[in-house]
């Protein structure tokens, strides 16, 4: 974890990324991108909700556990002991539910967290978002235990973070591994930073500069002259992680000994190169794995916050309270300007995660004593708001590429419609000389496209048309795939096609 191993690889600013070098015309590991990846696809935000054992002090007070996670693990029950024997239950479902007694080492398995990985590394954003009250196990959750929260590679108490990075690496080097020469097909780095009252701070840089949000077209939102570090090894990106944790504002008070009072984000951005066709240069995909802990919202009797605390809780409870905001307005289906993402940088940061083109899953982590009873009911609210919400992931590609990728992807569906004409017509012994416009199989279809654009030649060869296709010339004109789905369509008429199927062409 040597710092000074480090400092000498750690380079500046995000921006850089969108340049690196990677040697065009290399051969790497071939991908396939589908239409889907570029066309984005609805995907709910998941939602698992945690609970943590009972602590020693609450234990101590007599509080008992008012949480019963079901047999299954997808639903739990909330008990609320009313006065007498008045006893509530309120039951709910989510794609998940996380008992006290399960460890930390399964909780990866547990929330499907490998498959927001993999997706990662084929160019998407994926974020997983740790939620609920202050003092619930959020933290936790992402980053282990506070005593001992510098990760290590053995780490049993290890978080999500820490465990989610090992996988990338496995799984970087399990698919690298048919590359053999050329540059790396994978490229990490990574950022931390916090939202401090409303304000960004680098806790990879401690200069005391609050950094800017700014907007991009390609990336939304964007903490602006961010510290993007090198991550070669696994052991780089849990020194970020250490040294972010360490860095980050901490406050004690009646919840809990170690609040965070800002709300974190962990990012890996993972530039993977992708050739989509043997006769094409390598195009790159960013990929981006963000872990979000919030700060908890927590309720000033409670936590008994005083002075300079007391206006951290004053902001972290404002940005959780437009971030309910936009979770809400979501989760009805609400688009657009109505959805208030500009009123707190949390929530503008998070914009591409809710409601955007990243894969996302919220963990909503809610404490089992019956007096916080109020909180856990709140976060379980928005937590099933959450499961509404409707996301439309893609790969995160330039906008060259993707016009690249999809003028090949139509060269190589109208090589395809061109190939299954030609067989028909020479099914039948029908020459393709007799359509000059069409020229020989094996020309590259843009000259094809040329000639055939060219076609007012073709009444000169007219006469040697078969009688049956007279007429038709006219398809042979035109370059667009609509032209063959006319021809497809008038060719299917004709006897001599039998039984042709134009829905091959939709
Ligand atoms: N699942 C769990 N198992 C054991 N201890 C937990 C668990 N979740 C949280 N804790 C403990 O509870 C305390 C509060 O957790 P923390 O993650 O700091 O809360 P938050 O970040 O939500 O404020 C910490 O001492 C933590 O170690
Ligand atoms: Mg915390």
């Amino acid at each position: 974890m040597a710092n000074s191993a480090q400092s000498n690889r750690w380079g500046e600013n995000g921006d850089d990324r969108r340049h690196t070098s990677w040697d065009a015309g290399t051969t790497c590991s071939k991908a396939v991108l589908g239409d889907s990846d570029i066309e984005n696809q609805s995907s709910n935000i998941k939602v698992y909700v945690r609970t943590r054992p009972l602590s020693r002090e609450e234990l101590n007070k007599g509080e008992s556990n008012c949480i019963h996670v079901s047999h299954d693990e997808k639903s739990l029950k909330v008990v609320e002991q009313g006065y007498g024997y008045n006893i509530t239950t309120r039951s709910f479902q989510f794609d998940g539910c996380i008992g006290p007694e399960v460890h930390q080492q399964d909780v990866i398995k547990k929330v499907a967290m490998k498959k927001l990985l993999d997706k990662v590394l084929d160019g998407y954003s994926s974020t997983v978002m740790a939620c609920g009250q202050t003092g619930s196990g959020k933290t936790y959750t992402m980053c282990g235990q506070e005593e001992n929260q510098l990760c290590d590679i053995q780490g049993g108490d290890n978080g999500l973070i820490a465990r989610s990075a090992t996988y990338l690496f496995e799984a970087m080097k399990a698919r690298g591994q048919n590359v053999s020469s050329g540059p790396k097909p994978f490229i990490m780095r990574a950022s931390y930073f916090e939202i401090y009252t409303e304000q960004v701070n680098d806790l990879l840089r401690l200069d005391n500069a609050p950094r800017d949000v700014k907007w991009s077209s390609r990336d939304g939102y964007y903490v602006d002259n961010l510290l993007l570090v090198d991550c070669d090894t696994l052991d780089d990106v849990f020194s970020v992680l250490n040294e972010g944790s360490r860095n980050r504002k901490v406050g004690s008070h009646e919840l809990n000994k170690d609040s965070s009072r800002s709300h974190c984000i962990m990012t890996l951005h993972i530039d993977s190169l992708c050739q989509v066709a043997d006769d094409a240069p390598p195009i790159t995909r960013y990929g981006r794995m963000l872990f979000v802990d919030l700060a908890g919202s927590e309720r000033l009797k409670k936590s008994k916050s005083s002075g300079e605390m007391l206006k951290e809780t004053g902001s972290i409870n404002r940005s959780l309270f437009t971030l309910g905001k936009v979770i809400s307005a979501l989760s009805e289906g609400k688009k657009g300007d109505v959805v208030p993402y500009r009123e707190s940088l949390l929530t503008k940061l998070l914009m591409d995660s809710l409601g955007g083109k990243s894969l996302a899953l919220m963990i909503a982590c809610v404490s089992p004593a019956s007096s916080a009873i109020d909180e856990t009911l709140s976060t379980l609210h928005y937590a099933t708001c959450a499961n509404n919400i409707v996301n439309a992931p893609a790969v995160n590609l330039d906008a060259r590429d993707k016009i690249v990728l999809k003028l090949q992807r139509e060269i190589a569906h109208l090589k395809e419609e061109n190939h299954y004409l030609r067989s028909k017509l020479a099914e039948q012994n029908i020459e393709v000389d007799q359509f000059p416009s069409l020229g020989s199989a094996n020309t590259p279809p843009s000259s094809a496209t040329k000639r055939v654009r060219h076609s007012s030649q073709l009444p000169k060869s007219r006469e040697k048309l078969p009688s049956e296709l007279k007429g038709m010339e006219k398809y042979f004109s035109k370059d667009s795939t609509g032209s063959n789905k006319e021809l497809a369509k008038e060719l299917s008429g004709l006897s001599v096609f039998g039984n042709f199927q134009v829905t091959s062409f939709s």
